[in-house]
């Protein structure tokens, strides 16, 4: 009889050889855990139909959901979409960093149509970490890397994380230390007249609003999605979760925020005592996580003001709480 086949993956820290073998992965159209600053991706060759397919198997992500094209320099992005002005604007001001730019896609851009998810547009994103740009290098090609976690559960924001929800799917995950923004890139939206906010994120609103000006939200088309990652339930805990809690209910776990926290819950995390949605953002995912292995009945998550990051917490934890 076979030995049974381990069940998490090789974890190894970010360095030279990590880097480089990480490169020779996936230029072979293996899958890699990466850190960024937002959260850890899921990466393969973007311009491998075998590996975008191997993504969305991993995650098991619906096949409609298009994934965001990772580069290591501004140039590259511009050889795959086109940019306008807008975007020449947003970049200068953003990348790297957590701002992803859907543009329209170039026909010889080399991608695989799979990112796409049948639009003819492609998201393509400049990340700020270190790690992540030397990963890209090594690959020599774009990276498409949708959040290294199960399709619509918590996103991941440690190596541990990527580990713990997909296991053996990921041949390799370089461990960067915890992420340094804790939540997902902002998608903005250039095909159009007007730029349009497809998920709010780690670059804030108001910023982007003074480089190009009023943003717009997405229409609420009947029966369709703009942006599938955009469906109302999503970013999950396994518990259910009750949000704007002021008070704990029996049994409830607290996800706090503030100096002001109400006594007996079964446990209490704090994201930020002092009220700083940066650091709120960064402990989010990983406070969700803790919270939801608490044996509680529920997560209760208090309020966190609607600025800065926090209209991306406030986001993620309107669609966590969202009917299943
Ligand atoms: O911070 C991040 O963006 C992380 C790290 C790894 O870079 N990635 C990430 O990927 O969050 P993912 O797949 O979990 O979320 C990508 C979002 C989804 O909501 C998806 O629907 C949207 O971007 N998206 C991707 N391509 C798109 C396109 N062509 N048009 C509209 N939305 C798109
Ligand atoms: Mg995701």
């Amino acid at each position: 009889m076979s030995p049974p086949e381990p069940s998490v993956p090789l974890i190894l820290p970010a360095n030279a050889d990590s880097v480089a073998r990480a490169g020779r992965l996936l230029r072979a159209g293996q899958l890699v855990g990466l850190p960024t600053e937002t959260v850890y991706g899921l990466a393969g060759d973007a311009t491998s139909d075998r590996a975008v397919a191997a993504i969305f198997a991993a995650k098991d992500r619906p096949a409609f959901n298009p994934l965001i094209v990772h580069v290591a320099e501004a140039a590259e992005a511009r050889r795959l979409v086109e940019f306008d002005s807008r975007a020449e604007a947003l970049a200068a001001r953003f990348w790297p960093g957590p701002l992803t730019l859907v543009l329209p896609r170039r026909a010889a851009c080399g991608v695989s149509l799979l990112c796409s998810a049948g639009l003819d547009t492609l998201a393509v994103r400049l990340p700020a970490h270190r790690v992540a740009q030397a990963v890209i290098r090594a690959a020599e090609r774009p990276l498409a890397a949708p959040s290294a976690n199960p399709s619509g559960w918590v996103s991941p924001t440690t190596a541990q994380h990527v580990a713990a929800g997909l296991g053996t799917n990921v041949a390799l995950v370089i461990d960067g230390g915890p992420c340094g923004v804790g939540v997902e890139s902002t998608v903005l939206d250039l095909t159009g007249p007007s730029p349009v906010l497809l998920r709010p994120g780690g670059a804030p609103e108001e910023e982007i609003e003074a480089a190009i000006g009023k943003l717009a939200r997405p229409p609420a088309e009947a029966g369709r999605v703009k942006s599938p990652g955009m469906l109302a339930s999503h970013y999950a805990p396994h518990l259910p979760l009750r949000i704007g809690a002021r008070e704990v209910e029996p049994d409830e776990a607290l996800l706090a925020f503030g100096s002001d926290v109400p006594k007996g819950a079964r446990m209490t995390l704090n994201l930020s005592p002092s009220g700083d949605v940066m650091e709120a953002a960064q402990r989010l995912f990983d406070y969700l996580r803790r919270l939801d292995a608490s044996g509680a009945r529920g997560i209760a998550a208090m309020p966190v003001p609607e600025r800065g990051l926090g209209r991306a917490i406030n986001d993620r934890l309107r669609r966590a709480a969202a009917p299943r």
